[in-house]
């Protein structure tokens, strides 16, 4: 485990690294690429055994069998989150945007609205308009530095023709850890709109020290409308395996992602089979424990250099390695600070927009690379914005 080795991923077919040119305009010579969530970390050893097991015998047929996969799967969540999981009741889907993309497929109809709590992970109003659904974007109230769910302000929003809602729990971005309270309350409203209520919790490895993360399945009462989510790619950086966990307790619901699963014929490839099983482990679970102190370090150093600077405000993150930084202390529009940051600083970072209502003056930064990394985007951060002092 050296999260401090730096890893050249330019001209590997590296979305962050060989997009980051052609998306944002920041050179790929010298710039630093903080957009989209992968880590410039290699996943942990027992990831690179497995797929090493499989090359040696060198025939990539198809998968039979996924008990062990299933099985691991149940021991992460009992063992990490104290949720037990009836292996009959896990999907396998090529990832969870596809999971979100399925369940507006099997539990809404065209015309119907999805309800996001805003500023939210984009791909989720991209497959929700995609699929000619509406999204009811909910604004959350900026409190204190936090984000809190608004829930008497919402009551006026919603038409009556909202049937689905997605959680983003931990919240990306700002990295929210809702608590018990929250939860319960996200369920009651979801109860008082009769909306199927889909918790994507891909984050709920990467808690930092001092928080805990509650499962939605561990609120009381929501039982027969929710979708659980999660995923080992956020966690163990091997998102191009493509593949995430749809888990649905209830047999109606589960019956109807069933359906739309057989008709649409999606069944998961190998490869990211073996990497989850092999990542649910013992030594995987060292591996993410190493992962987020260095995760908590590389956000401390973050936050106490962009927070010296005049105008900008980075929220404290109670998980995730996403930080979301506030820019409207500057009074400069959005071209000017996002120009600043990516032509003066040469930084691609994630423009807030694109979260939805709220993430209008935010840009957001993947912290997830060797901290001499971090250290050197805050140095450019200062030099960009030095007139502020
Ligand atoms: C909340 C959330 N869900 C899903 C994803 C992506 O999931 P996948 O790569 O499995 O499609 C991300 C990626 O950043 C995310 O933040």
């Amino acid at each position: 485990m050296n999260f401090d080795e730096i890893i050249e991923r330019r001209g590997t077919h590296s979305a962050k690294w060989d997009l980051m040119e052609p998306l944002y305009g920041v050179p790929a010579r010298d710039g630093i690429a903080m957009w989209v969530a992968d880590m410039d970390f290699r996943p942990p050893a027992c990831i690179e055994q497995a797929l090493e097991k499989m090359r040696s015998v060198g025939i990539y047929g198809y998968y039979g069998d996924d008990a062990d996969y299933r099985a691991a799967i149940c021991w992460w969540m009992e063992n990490r989150h104290g949720w037990k999981v009836d292996p009959d009741d896990i999907f396998t889907t090529h990832g969870l945007v596809n999971g979100t993309a399925m369940c507006v497929d099997a539990f809404t109809a065209p015309g119907d609205a999805v309800v996001l709590f805003t500023p939210v992970y984009h791909a989720f109003a991209k497959v929700i308009r995609a699929a000619g659904r509406e999204v009811r974007e909910l604004e959350m109230v900026l409190e204190g530095g936090r984000y809190r769910l608004d829930f008497d302000a919402w009551e006026s929003a919603m038409t009556g023709r909202e049937t689905m809602l997605v959680l983003c729990s931990p919240h990306n971005p700002g990295g929210r850890v809702w608590s018990r309270g929250e939860l319960e309350e996200v369920a009651e409203f979801a109860r008082r709109h009769d909306l199927v209520l889909v918790s994507d919790e891909i984050h709920h490895d990467l808690v930092m020290p001092g928080h805990n993360h509650t499962p939605m399945a561990l609120i009381e009462g929501v039982e027969e409308r929710l979708v659980m989510m999660s995923a080992t790619t956020k966690t163990f950086n091997i998102a191009g395996s493509h593949i995430g966990n749809v888990i649905i307790h209830d047999p109606t619901l589960r019956a109807r992602f069933d359906a739309r699963m057989k008709a649409l014929a999606i069944s998961p490839n190998s490869f990211g089979l073996f990497m989850a099983e092999a990542a649910y482990s013992p030594e995987g679970a060292e591996w993410v424990d190493a992962l987020v102190s260095y995760l908590d370090g590389n956000r401390r150093l973050f936050d106490a250099g962009v927070n010296a600077i005049a105008g900008l405000v980075s929220m404290e993150l109670e998980s995730t390695y996403l930080a979301w930084v506030d820019f409207s202390g500057t009074g400069m529009g959005r071209e000017e600070f996002t120009a600043r940051v990516e032509k003066q600083a040469r930084i691609a970072a994630n423009h807030g927009p694109s979260f939805g209502k709220g993430g209008e003056n935010f840009l957001r930064f993947n912290l997830a690379t060797p901290r001499v990394r971090v250290q050197e985007a805050v140095r450019r951060l200062q030099a960009a914005f030095v007139d502020l002092q």
